[in-house]
Protein backbone atom coordinates (compact mmCIF):
# COMPACT_ATOMS: atom_id res chain seq x y z
CA UNK A 1 0.00 0.00 0.00
CA UNK A 2 1.44 3.93 -0.65
CA UNK A 3 0.45 6.68 1.02
CA UNK A 4 0.28 10.76 0.21
CA UNK A 5 -0.76 13.65 1.47
CA UNK A 6 -3.67 15.24 0.30
CA UNK A 7 -5.71 18.51 0.52
CA UNK A 8 -8.69 18.03 2.87
CA UNK A 9 -10.33 20.85 1.05
CA UNK A 10 -12.88 19.21 -1.80
CA UNK A 11 -12.27 21.81 -4.17
CA UNK A 12 -8.31 20.72 -4.22
CA UNK A 13 -7.47 17.87 -3.07
CA UNK A 14 -3.64 18.66 -4.24
CA UNK A 15 -1.62 15.39 -3.34
CA UNK A 16 1.87 15.85 -2.23
CA UNK A 17 4.76 12.87 -0.54
CA UNK A 18 4.15 11.47 2.50
CA UNK A 19 8.02 12.39 2.82
CA UNK A 20 7.52 15.95 2.96
CA UNK A 21 8.07 17.72 6.40
CA UNK A 22 4.28 20.13 5.59
CA UNK A 23 1.38 20.54 7.41
CA UNK A 24 -1.01 22.91 5.15
CA UNK A 25 -1.60 22.83 1.38
CA UNK A 26 0.95 24.24 -0.39
CA UNK A 27 -1.74 25.43 -3.68
CA UNK A 28 -4.54 26.66 -1.05
CA UNK A 29 -3.41 26.51 2.35
CA UNK A 30 -6.29 23.80 3.91
CA UNK A 31 -5.15 21.16 6.09
CA UNK A 32 -3.61 17.75 4.67
CA UNK A 33 -4.73 14.59 5.68
CA UNK A 34 -2.87 11.10 5.12
CA UNK A 35 -4.39 8.75 1.85
CA UNK A 36 -3.88 4.68 1.10
CA UNK A 37 -3.62 3.82 -2.37
CA UNK A 38 -3.67 0.11 -2.83
CA UNK A 39 -5.23 -3.07 -1.42
CA UNK A 40 -5.59 -4.19 2.11
CA UNK A 41 -6.45 -8.02 3.58
CA UNK A 42 -9.98 -8.77 3.87
CA UNK A 43 -11.32 -7.12 6.76
CA UNK A 44 -11.72 -10.78 8.91
CA UNK A 45 -8.05 -11.27 8.33
CA UNK A 46 -7.15 -8.45 9.98
CA UNK A 47 -9.86 -8.87 12.52
CA UNK A 48 -7.55 -12.27 12.98
CA UNK A 49 -4.51 -10.56 12.82
CA UNK A 50 -4.79 -8.01 15.17
CA UNK A 51 -6.15 -10.22 17.84
CA UNK A 52 -3.38 -12.34 17.43
CA UNK A 53 -0.98 -10.04 18.17
CA UNK A 54 -2.40 -8.84 21.61
CA UNK A 55 -0.07 -12.21 22.83
CA UNK A 56 3.19 -11.50 21.03
CA UNK A 57 6.24 -9.69 22.83
CA UNK A 58 7.27 -8.20 19.85
CA UNK A 59 7.14 -4.17 20.83
CA UNK A 60 4.85 -3.39 18.11
CA UNK A 61 2.37 -5.87 18.46
CA UNK A 62 2.69 -4.97 22.15
CA UNK A 63 1.53 -1.24 21.03
CA UNK A 64 -1.99 -0.66 20.98
CA UNK A 65 -1.35 2.16 17.80
CA UNK A 66 0.90 -0.09 15.66
CA UNK A 67 -1.02 -3.83 16.30
CA UNK A 68 -3.12 -1.99 13.73
CA UNK A 69 -0.41 -0.37 11.65
CA UNK A 70 -1.98 -1.92 8.51
CA UNK A 71 -4.51 1.10 9.16
CA UNK A 72 -1.68 3.49 9.20
CA UNK A 73 0.70 2.79 6.51
CA UNK A 74 2.57 5.60 5.94
CA UNK A 75 5.63 4.00 6.83
CA UNK A 76 8.15 2.20 4.48
CA UNK A 77 9.32 0.39 7.53
CA UNK A 78 9.00 0.48 10.47
CA UNK A 79 13.08 1.18 11.66
CA UNK A 80 11.91 4.47 12.63
CA UNK A 81 8.43 3.47 15.02
CA UNK A 82 9.32 5.20 18.58
CA UNK A 83 6.85 3.23 21.05
CA UNK A 84 6.15 3.45 24.66
CA UNK A 85 3.84 0.81 24.53
CA UNK A 86 0.83 2.95 24.23
CA UNK A 87 -3.01 2.66 23.66
CA UNK A 88 -4.11 -0.45 25.06
CA UNK A 89 -6.29 1.46 27.24
CA UNK A 90 -9.38 -0.05 28.69
CA UNK A 91 -13.21 0.48 28.10
CA UNK A 92 -14.44 0.60 31.86
CA UNK A 93 -18.49 0.31 32.81
CA UNK A 94 -19.37 3.29 34.86
CA UNK A 95 -22.86 2.31 36.56
CA UNK A 96 -22.82 5.46 38.62
CA UNK A 97 -22.15 7.66 35.60
CA UNK A 98 -24.41 6.16 33.60
CA UNK A 99 -26.99 6.81 36.17
CA UNK A 100 -26.27 10.68 36.50
CA UNK A 101 -25.96 10.82 32.76
CA UNK A 102 -29.64 9.88 32.08
CA UNK A 103 -28.56 6.48 30.38
CA UNK A 104 -29.09 2.72 31.02
CA UNK A 105 -25.56 2.01 30.14
CA UNK A 106 -22.11 3.77 29.71
CA UNK A 107 -18.51 2.65 28.61
CA UNK A 108 -15.65 5.28 29.34
CA UNK A 109 -12.47 4.11 26.82
CA UNK A 110 -10.27 5.58 28.91
CA UNK A 111 -7.01 7.29 27.31
CA UNK A 112 -5.54 8.40 30.71
CA UNK A 113 -4.12 4.92 31.28
CA UNK A 114 -1.26 5.77 28.66
CA UNK A 115 2.38 6.24 29.07
CA UNK A 116 1.72 10.37 29.99
CA UNK A 117 -1.23 9.57 31.05
CA UNK A 118 -3.70 11.40 27.86
CA UNK A 119 -5.08 10.02 24.33
CA UNK A 120 -1.95 12.38 22.99
CA UNK A 121 0.19 9.19 23.03
CA UNK A 122 -1.61 7.66 20.33
CA UNK A 123 -0.73 10.23 17.83
CA UNK A 124 2.98 10.69 19.01
CA UNK A 125 4.21 7.91 18.65
CA UNK A 126 3.43 8.32 15.08
CA UNK A 127 3.70 11.82 14.48
CA UNK A 128 8.10 10.82 16.70
CA UNK A 129 8.35 8.20 14.20
CA UNK A 130 7.91 10.10 10.95
CA UNK A 131 10.32 12.86 12.55
CA UNK A 132 12.85 10.41 12.85
CA UNK A 133 11.62 9.25 9.33
CA UNK A 134 12.55 12.29 7.91
CA UNK A 135 16.17 12.57 9.95
CA UNK A 136 14.47 15.56 11.74
CA UNK A 137 16.76 16.97 14.88
CA UNK A 138 14.33 19.12 16.67
CA UNK A 139 10.81 18.87 16.95
CA UNK A 140 8.25 21.85 18.62
CA UNK A 141 4.75 22.19 19.90
CA UNK A 142 2.62 24.40 21.41
CA UNK A 143 0.70 23.04 24.00
CA UNK A 144 -2.34 23.30 26.83
CA UNK A 145 0.09 20.54 28.03
CA UNK A 146 -1.12 16.99 27.52
CA UNK A 147 0.72 16.97 23.96
CA UNK A 148 3.86 18.88 25.35
CA UNK A 149 3.77 15.78 28.18
CA UNK A 150 3.47 13.54 25.23
CA UNK A 151 6.04 15.40 22.64
CA UNK A 152 8.56 15.56 25.20
CA UNK A 153 8.50 12.24 26.34
CA UNK A 154 8.46 10.62 22.89
CA UNK A 155 10.64 12.94 21.20
CA UNK A 156 13.68 12.22 24.15
CA UNK A 157 12.66 8.31 23.63
CA UNK A 158 13.67 8.53 19.94
CA UNK A 159 16.85 11.24 20.73
CA UNK A 160 15.29 14.18 19.06
CA UNK A 161 15.47 17.45 21.02
CA UNK A 162 11.84 18.77 22.19
CA UNK A 163 10.83 22.06 22.29
CA UNK A 164 7.61 23.39 23.92
CA UNK A 165 5.48 26.30 24.30
CA UNK A 166 3.13 26.82 26.59
CA UNK A 167 0.61 29.56 27.68
CA UNK A 168 2.20 31.19 31.12
CA UNK A 169 -0.01 30.28 34.00
CA UNK A 170 -2.82 28.36 32.02
CA UNK A 171 -1.47 24.67 32.28
CA UNK A 172 -1.51 22.63 35.21
CA UNK A 173 1.30 21.59 36.97
CA UNK A 174 1.16 17.96 36.29
CA UNK A 175 1.84 18.70 32.66
CA UNK A 176 4.32 21.45 33.32
CA UNK A 177 6.39 19.43 35.47
CA UNK A 178 6.29 16.15 32.78
CA UNK A 179 7.70 18.07 29.83
CA UNK A 180 10.41 19.43 32.46
CA UNK A 181 11.14 15.81 33.44
CA UNK A 182 11.36 13.96 29.98
CA UNK A 183 13.55 16.76 28.84
CA UNK A 184 12.00 19.75 26.97
CA UNK A 185 12.94 22.70 26.59
CA UNK A 186 10.16 24.63 27.80
CA UNK A 187 9.19 28.04 26.95
CA UNK A 188 6.39 29.70 28.91
CA UNK A 189 4.91 32.39 26.81
CA UNK A 190 3.08 35.45 27.83
CA UNK A 191 -0.20 34.31 25.09
CA UNK A 192 -2.83 32.06 24.90
CA UNK A 193 -3.06 28.81 22.89
CA UNK A 194 -4.00 30.11 19.88
CA UNK A 195 -1.33 32.88 19.76
CA UNK A 196 1.45 30.62 20.15
CA UNK A 197 0.50 28.30 17.81
CA UNK A 198 0.96 30.79 15.53
CA UNK A 199 4.47 32.29 16.93
CA UNK A 200 5.63 28.73 16.68
CA UNK A 201 4.45 27.99 13.11
CA UNK A 202 6.80 30.84 12.26
CA UNK A 203 9.27 29.38 14.33
CA UNK A 204 9.28 26.13 12.71
CA UNK A 205 9.54 27.07 9.12
CA UNK A 206 12.27 29.60 10.07
CA UNK A 207 14.65 26.74 11.90
CA UNK A 208 13.84 23.71 10.37
CA UNK A 209 11.64 22.16 13.28
CA UNK A 210 9.37 19.97 12.52
CA UNK A 211 5.40 20.38 14.40
CA UNK A 212 3.98 17.90 16.40
CA UNK A 213 0.71 20.30 16.69
CA UNK A 214 -2.61 18.30 15.83
CA UNK A 215 -2.01 19.82 12.48
CA UNK A 216 0.73 17.10 12.10
CA UNK A 217 -1.75 14.44 9.62
CA UNK A 218 0.94 11.67 11.51
CA UNK A 219 -0.49 12.55 14.89
CA UNK A 220 -4.23 12.40 13.64
CA UNK A 221 -3.61 9.05 11.91
CA UNK A 222 -2.16 7.52 15.65
CA UNK A 223 -5.05 8.96 17.13
CA UNK A 224 -7.63 6.67 14.63
CA UNK A 225 -6.33 3.64 16.40
CA UNK A 226 -8.04 4.42 19.27
CA UNK A 227 -11.47 3.66 17.65
CA UNK A 228 -10.03 0.63 16.23
CA UNK A 229 -9.23 -0.64 19.56
CA UNK A 230 -11.85 0.47 20.95
CA UNK A 231 -13.87 -1.95 18.25
CA UNK A 232 -11.95 -4.71 18.66
CA UNK A 233 -12.84 -4.57 22.29
CA UNK A 234 -16.34 -4.53 21.38
CA UNK A 235 -15.57 -7.38 18.99
CA UNK A 236 -16.39 -4.72 15.87
CA UNK A 237 -19.94 -3.98 16.91
CA UNK A 238 -20.17 -0.15 17.12
CA UNK A 239 -21.99 1.97 19.90
CA UNK A 240 -24.71 4.26 18.72
CA UNK A 241 -22.59 7.41 19.60
CA UNK A 242 -19.14 7.82 20.95
CA UNK A 243 -18.70 11.35 23.20
CA UNK A 244 -15.41 12.98 23.12
CA UNK A 245 -14.19 16.61 24.04
CA UNK A 246 -13.70 19.33 21.71
CA UNK A 247 -10.40 21.97 22.11
CA UNK A 248 -8.26 22.28 19.05
CA UNK A 249 -10.70 19.41 17.39
CA UNK A 250 -7.90 17.07 16.13
CA UNK A 251 -9.27 14.07 18.22
CA UNK A 252 -12.79 14.32 16.61
CA UNK A 253 -11.10 14.77 13.15
CA UNK A 254 -9.25 11.29 13.97
CA UNK A 255 -12.15 9.91 15.04
CA UNK A 256 -14.37 10.69 12.00
CA UNK A 257 -11.22 9.71 9.68
CA UNK A 258 -11.07 6.58 11.48
CA UNK A 259 -14.46 5.59 11.61
CA UNK A 260 -14.78 6.36 7.72
CA UNK A 261 -12.06 4.14 7.23
CA UNK A 262 -13.52 1.09 9.01
CA UNK A 263 -16.51 1.26 7.08
CA UNK A 264 -14.91 1.67 3.96
CA UNK A 265 -12.63 -1.58 4.73
CA UNK A 266 -15.87 -3.47 6.31
CA UNK A 267 -14.38 -3.77 9.63
CA UNK A 268 -17.48 -1.66 10.70
CA UNK A 269 -21.42 -1.97 9.27
CA UNK A 270 -22.56 1.29 10.73
CA UNK A 271 -21.04 4.36 11.57
CA UNK A 272 -21.94 5.62 15.55
CA UNK A 273 -22.46 9.77 15.86
CA UNK A 274 -19.90 11.84 16.92
CA UNK A 275 -20.73 14.16 19.89
CA UNK A 276 -18.33 16.84 21.04
CA UNK A 277 -19.00 18.75 24.17
CA UNK A 278 -16.94 22.22 24.62
CA UNK A 279 -16.86 24.14 27.84
CA UNK A 280 -18.82 26.95 27.70
CA UNK A 281 -16.16 29.79 28.19
CA UNK A 282 -14.39 28.31 25.21
CA UNK A 283 -16.95 27.13 22.77
CA UNK A 284 -16.63 28.29 19.00
CA UNK A 285 -17.32 24.62 17.75
CA UNK A 286 -20.58 24.77 19.61
CA UNK A 287 -21.23 28.47 18.24
CA UNK A 288 -20.16 27.60 14.17
CA UNK A 289 -22.69 24.27 14.81
CA UNK A 290 -25.99 26.63 15.07
CA UNK A 291 -24.99 28.92 12.64
CA UNK A 292 -26.72 28.32 9.21
CA UNK A 293 -23.27 29.37 7.45
CA UNK A 294 -20.61 26.91 8.55
CA UNK A 295 -18.21 28.67 6.01
CA UNK A 296 -15.74 30.79 8.65
CA UNK A 297 -15.62 29.58 12.37
CA UNK A 298 -16.00 32.97 14.39
CA UNK A 299 -12.76 32.54 17.34
CA UNK A 300 -13.54 33.25 20.82
CA UNK A 301 -10.69 35.92 21.18
CA UNK A 302 -10.06 35.05 25.09
CA UNK A 303 -11.46 31.66 25.96
CA UNK A 304 -12.05 31.07 29.26
CA UNK A 305 -12.41 27.98 31.46
CA UNK A 306 -10.97 25.69 34.34
CA UNK A 307 -10.59 22.64 32.04
CA UNK A 308 -7.13 24.48 30.24
CA UNK A 309 -6.56 21.00 28.24
CA UNK A 310 -9.74 22.38 26.11
CA UNK A 311 -9.13 25.96 26.21
CA UNK A 312 -8.81 26.80 22.90
CA UNK A 313 -10.35 29.73 21.14
CA UNK A 314 -9.69 28.96 17.49
CA UNK A 315 -9.46 25.52 16.65
CA UNK A 316 -7.26 24.62 13.85
CA UNK A 317 -8.54 21.71 12.64
CA UNK A 318 -12.56 23.10 12.68
CA UNK A 319 -12.70 22.22 8.56
CA UNK A 320 -12.14 18.58 9.44
CA UNK A 321 -14.18 18.37 12.60
CA UNK A 322 -17.14 19.49 11.16
CA UNK A 323 -17.25 17.23 8.15
CA UNK A 324 -17.00 14.45 10.54
CA UNK A 325 -19.18 15.50 12.65
CA UNK A 326 -21.93 16.34 10.13
CA UNK A 327 -20.87 13.11 8.31
CA UNK A 328 -21.97 10.97 11.30
CA UNK A 329 -25.33 12.77 12.11
CA UNK A 330 -23.10 13.94 15.26
CA UNK A 331 -23.77 16.94 17.54
CA UNK A 332 -21.81 19.69 19.42
CA UNK A 333 -22.92 20.21 23.01
CA UNK A 334 -21.70 22.73 25.63
CA UNK A 335 -21.22 22.77 29.26
CA UNK A 336 -20.92 25.08 32.06
CA UNK A 337 -17.62 25.03 34.34
CA UNK A 338 -20.59 23.72 37.32
CA UNK A 339 -21.08 21.17 34.78
CA UNK A 340 -17.61 19.89 34.60
CA UNK A 341 -16.98 20.02 37.83
CA UNK A 342 -19.61 17.89 38.98
CA UNK A 343 -19.20 15.62 36.13
CA UNK A 344 -15.68 15.01 37.22
CA UNK A 345 -16.58 14.03 40.41
CA UNK A 346 -19.43 11.41 39.36
CA UNK A 347 -16.68 9.61 37.56
CA UNK A 348 -14.45 9.78 40.47
CA UNK A 349 -16.68 8.12 42.42
CA UNK A 350 -17.00 5.45 39.68
CA UNK A 351 -13.19 4.47 40.54
CA UNK A 352 -12.27 5.60 37.56
CA UNK A 353 -11.18 9.33 38.02
CA UNK A 354 -10.32 11.94 35.03
CA UNK A 355 -9.26 15.41 34.61
CA UNK A 356 -11.56 18.47 34.22
CA UNK A 357 -11.49 18.69 30.16
CA UNK A 358 -12.35 14.46 29.59
CA UNK A 359 -15.51 15.24 32.24
CA UNK A 360 -17.04 17.69 30.04
CA UNK A 361 -17.93 14.28 28.23
CA UNK A 362 -20.29 12.88 30.97
CA UNK A 363 -21.71 16.73 31.40
CA UNK A 364 -22.79 16.66 27.84
CA UNK A 365 -24.51 13.32 27.99
CA UNK A 366 -26.40 14.51 30.71
CA UNK A 367 -27.48 17.34 28.38
CA UNK A 368 -28.07 15.45 25.18
CA UNK A 369 -30.38 12.82 27.05
CA UNK A 370 -32.09 15.28 28.99
CA UNK A 371 -33.00 17.13 25.76
CA UNK A 372 -33.69 13.72 23.95
CA UNK A 373 -31.23 13.57 21.49
CA UNK A 374 -29.52 10.75 23.19
CA UNK A 375 -32.08 8.08 23.91
CA UNK A 376 -31.65 6.35 27.47
CA UNK A 377 -30.95 2.66 25.96
CA UNK A 378 -28.89 4.30 23.72
CA UNK A 379 -25.01 2.31 23.59
CA UNK A 380 -22.49 5.26 24.48
CA UNK A 381 -18.74 5.15 24.60
CA UNK A 382 -17.51 8.87 26.11
CA UNK A 383 -13.97 9.04 25.85
CA UNK A 384 -11.66 10.22 29.10
CA UNK A 385 -9.23 12.17 27.39
CA UNK A 386 -6.53 13.01 30.36
CA UNK A 387 -5.64 11.06 33.93
CA UNK A 388 -7.54 12.11 37.13
CA UNK A 389 -3.88 13.03 38.55
CA UNK A 390 -2.81 15.18 35.55
CA UNK A 391 -4.57 18.31 37.94
CA UNK A 392 -5.02 17.55 41.28
CA UNK A 393 -5.28 21.07 42.33
CA UNK A 394 -8.16 21.25 40.74
CA UNK A 395 -9.52 18.09 42.89
CA UNK A 396 -8.58 19.33 46.27
CA UNK A 397 -9.67 22.96 45.16
CA UNK A 398 -13.09 21.33 44.77
CA UNK A 399 -14.17 18.83 47.49
CA UNK A 400 -12.72 21.78 49.58
CA UNK A 401 -15.09 23.96 48.40
CA UNK A 402 -12.27 26.44 47.35
CA UNK A 403 -12.67 26.30 43.11
CA UNK A 404 -13.06 29.41 41.33
CA UNK A 405 -15.08 29.46 38.07
CA UNK A 406 -13.23 31.92 35.56
CA UNK A 407 -15.00 35.29 36.52
CA UNK A 408 -14.45 34.30 40.41
CA UNK A 409 -18.07 32.41 40.43
CA UNK A 410 -17.43 29.98 42.90
CA UNK A 411 -18.05 26.23 41.69
CA UNK A 412 -20.34 24.12 44.26
CA UNK A 413 -18.79 21.10 45.91
CA UNK A 414 -22.39 19.44 45.19
CA UNK A 415 -20.18 16.10 45.49
CA UNK A 416 -17.71 17.02 48.05
CA UNK A 417 -15.45 15.14 49.84
CA UNK A 418 -13.76 17.05 52.91
CA UNK A 419 -10.72 15.83 54.22
CA UNK A 420 -11.32 15.46 57.82
CA UNK A 421 -8.74 16.82 60.29
CA UNK A 422 -8.46 14.87 63.65
CA UNK A 423 -6.61 14.08 66.80
CA UNK A 424 -4.80 11.04 67.16
CA UNK A 425 -7.39 9.57 69.30
CA UNK A 426 -8.92 6.02 68.68
CA UNK A 427 -12.33 6.99 70.24
CA UNK A 428 -12.93 10.73 68.64
CA UNK A 429 -12.12 8.36 65.33
CA UNK A 430 -14.62 5.69 66.36
CA UNK A 431 -16.91 8.14 67.19
CA UNK A 432 -16.77 10.36 63.65
CA UNK A 433 -16.70 6.95 61.90
CA UNK A 434 -20.59 6.18 64.08
N1 LIG B 1 -8.87 16.44 26.46
C1 LIG B 1 -7.61 16.63 26.87
C2 LIG B 1 -7.20 16.04 28.16
C3 LIG B 1 -6.70 17.37 26.07
O1 LIG B 1 -5.45 17.53 26.48
C4 LIG B 1 -7.16 17.93 24.86
C5 LIG B 1 -6.26 18.72 24.02
C6 LIG B 1 -8.48 17.69 24.48
C7 LIG B 1 -9.31 16.95 25.29
C8 LIG B 1 -9.03 18.21 23.20
O2 LIG B 1 -8.56 17.50 22.12
O3 LIG B 1 -7.61 19.34 20.78
O4 LIG B 1 -7.99 17.12 19.80
O5 LIG B 1 -9.92 18.59 20.38
N2 LIG B 1 -5.13 19.11 24.37
C9 LIG B 1 -4.18 19.77 23.48
C10 LIG B 1 -2.84 19.91 24.15
C11 LIG B 1 -4.65 20.96 22.79
O6 LIG B 1 -2.08 20.84 23.82
O7 LIG B 1 -2.50 19.10 24.99
P1 LIG B 1 -8.52 18.17 20.67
Amino acid sequence: MSAELVCFSERCRATFPVTEPIYNCARCGSLLETRYCGDHLPAQMLKTLWRGRRTSNAPLDQSGVWRYREMIPFLDNYDSVVTLREGNTPLLPGPKAAQYGGLDFLAFKHQGFNPTGSFKDNGMTCGASQAVRLRMKRVACVSTGNTSASMAAYSSAAGLQPIIFIPHGNISYGKLAQALEYGAKTFQVEANFDQILALVRTLADKLGIYLLNSVNPFRIEGQKTIIVEMMDQRDWSPPDWIVLPGGNLGNTSAFGKALRELREWGLIEKMPRLAVVQAAGSAPFYDLMQTADRSALRAVDHPQTLATAIKIGDPVSWPKALHEVVSSGGVVEMVTEQEIADAKAIIGLCGIGCEPASAATLAGIRKLTAAGVIARDADVVAVLTGNVLKDPDYIYRYHTGQLDAPGAARIQPTFGNQPIVVPNDADKIAALLD
